[in-house]
């Protein structure tokens, strides 16, 4: 189980079930001031370094709006180019300095492993934004918070739940998270479907196994996604393949739209997608064609990303059952 005060948050391997369920208990809590509906200056003064060597649209904004909700403020350094980084600096002691000009830090960074290295040498907090192609377990706490209340619209719980992961689940971190968070619950049934050089590597799968979950491969999309509870659809990680990989990889097979959804999904299906969609390509692997679709919870889970990350600071800080005493 997580001690939440002052801790590191750097893989889903650190959380039971009963670690989930303090986050939404305190996300129930800073709901109303992610809604703008109440204020607070609970964290008036301290100090968040949300340091992003990545590029990002929601997660470096949520986490600065988070901390800003919660009355802290915000240092963002969005680009490794202006650091010191350049000049030959290692992580550590990067770490060691930005950790004398805040409270906690939130990291970005493009290898794999960099957040748990960056944490052995910081003197505050750490939250992994995304490092590499190995995880981004906030972002599977959120998948998971949303999966429980579009679940709930149809009587459904995660526990005994059919989940398709579609796309690049190769270096797709943010199914890599979400597994091991899966693996908590009971019953829960994955269809992993990919092109065959994207695979799920065989580290994500272990506790899905050790703890008798059902686990089935798929490299066509129908017989993947009948019947299921929830498709999570991963955008193809064009920047971590080769060009090779990507001219051979036939997306259009992968693509979620209107009409495939309609003849195989049933009308309970959920639609979650981490996002960023990639609009550029000839074949999105989300069509806009469902942008309308009540079951398409893709903007739902951008909000509660708000919310889930205002918990994980309250928490983290230590001022969960300080909100209330701070509310103006
Ligand atoms: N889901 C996610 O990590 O999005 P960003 O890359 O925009 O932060």
């Amino acid at each position: 189980m997580i001690n939440f005060p002052n801790c590191n948050i750097l893989s889903t391997d650190q959380f039971a079930c009963a670690d989930i369920a303090q986050l939404f208990t305190a996300a129930a809590v800073v709901k109303p001031y992610a809604k703008r509906e109440q204020q607070t200056n609970v964290l008036q003064g301290a100090i968040l370094s949300n340091l992003f060597f990545e590029p990002s649209t929601r997660t470096r904004l949520s986490f600065s709006s988070a901390f800003k909700l919660l009355g802290g403020a915000v240092n963002e350094t969005t680009e490794i180019s202006t650091t010191s980084s350049v000049k030959g600096e290692s992580l550590c002691d990067f770490a060691k300095v930005v950790a004398e000009y805040c409270d906690i830090a939130v990291i970005r960074h493009p290898d794999a492993g960099s957040a748990a290295k960056y944490a052995e040498c910081s003197n505050v907090p750490v939250i992994n934004a995304g490092d590499g192609a190995n995880e981004h377990p906030t972002q599977a706490l959120l998948d998971i918070y949303t999966m429980e209340q579009e679940l709930a619209k149809y009587d459904k719980t995660i526990d005994g739940v059919t989940l398709a992961c579609i796309g690049d689940l190769k270096y797709g971190r943010t199914v890599h998270s979400l597994l091991k968070l899966l693996a908590l619950f009971e019953d829960v049934t994955i269809h992993l479907i990919s092109p065959m050089s994207l695979q799920l590597p065989k580290q994500f799968t272990e506790k899905l196994s050790e703890r008798g979950h059902r686990l089935e491969y798929f490299n066509r999309l129908e017989p993947g996604i009948e019947n299921v509870d929830v498709l999570y659809v991963t955008r193809i990680q064009e920047e971590r393949l080769s060009e090779v990989d990507q001219n051979n990889l036939q997306l259009a097979s992968f693509q979620i739209n209107r009409t495939i959804y309609e003849q195989v999904c049933t009308p309970e299906t959920v639609i979650l997608h981490p996002l960023p969609r990639n609009s550029r390509s000839d074949t999105p692997e989300l069509h806009t064609d469902l942008n309308d679709h009540p079951n398409l919870a893709i903007f739902r889970q951008v909000a509660n990303g708000l919310t889930v990350r205002m918990a994980l600071f309250a928490l983290i800080m230590d001022v969960v059952e300080q909100i209330s005493h701070t509310t103006y």
